[in-house]
């Protein structure tokens, strides 16, 4: 993990008050800054090694299925598949996660389904946190049940503390302690998801 003596402030939102109406209660500017925790080009390193072993397991496959989360792994998944030179195709399903709020509901439902048939394919789930562990956990088990030839998963980032749930994705890119994140697709109520790094949420009210 990069130096976090270089942590760097970044402004949550605009100091002014939000008025588009989209972030709802939330909208009345930053209470909270956020510590660089992970630099966009130590991501970037780390995806071109990642990239390299998925290559290298799914080498012979007529077509990979990546199929990414949303809405996090966005940005996760297009880098990803622009690194990897084989035939891929792009789906995405939707399962319900933390709403606006900063802990798990743990229960899991489908938002939107993939649209496509993965039944003996290649597949590769892109998930952004693995955190408790019932998200993926219950989206290994779905997608299992559909018979694809070979899934495997990939997490940009990995909480092993916070494990409720035994889930182990076969690629990670960076195991984190317990600190709730953003950036990089990642959001805290929708907001900061177009940080090109990772960053740690902090409240300075209460420190
Ligand atoms: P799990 O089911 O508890 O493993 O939760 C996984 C989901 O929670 C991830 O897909 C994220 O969307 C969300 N999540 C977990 N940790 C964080 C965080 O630090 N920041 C933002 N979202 C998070
Ligand atoms: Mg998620």
């Amino acid at each position: 993990m990069p130096d976090t003596a270089e942590a760097r402030k970044a402004p949550a939102s605009p100091a002014t008050e939000d008025t588009t109406g989209l972030t709802g209660g939330a909208a009345q500017g930053p209470d909270y800054v956020i510590d660089e925790m992970i630099s966009a080009k130590a991501i970037a390193a780390r995806l071109e090694e990642l990239c390299r072993e998925i290559k290298q397991e799914f080498r012979e496959t007529e077509q990979l299925v990546v199929v990414g989360l949303l809405r996090g792994s966005f940005i996760f998944i297009a880098d990803l598949v622009r690194e990897i030179d084989l035939p891929v195709e792009v789906d995405f399903l939707e399962v319900s996660s933390y709403g606006d709020a900063m802990e798990s509901s743990r229960e899991v439902r489908i938002l939107k389904d993939l649209r496509g048939r993965i039944e003996g394919r290649d597949v590769l789930v892109v998930e952004d946190i693995v955190d408790t562990g019932h998200t993926m956990h219950h989206v290994h088990h779905l997608l299992e049940s559909r018979l694809p030839r070979r899934l495997r998963t990939i997490a940009l980032l990995d909480k092993p503390s916070r494990r409720e749930v035994a889930f182990k994705a076969d690629w990670t890119g960076f195991e984190i302690p317990d600190e709730f994140v953003v950036g990089y697709g990642i959001d805290y109520a929708q907001r900061n998801r177009n940080l090109p790094f990772i960053g740690k949420v902090r409240f300075p009210a209460e420190e």
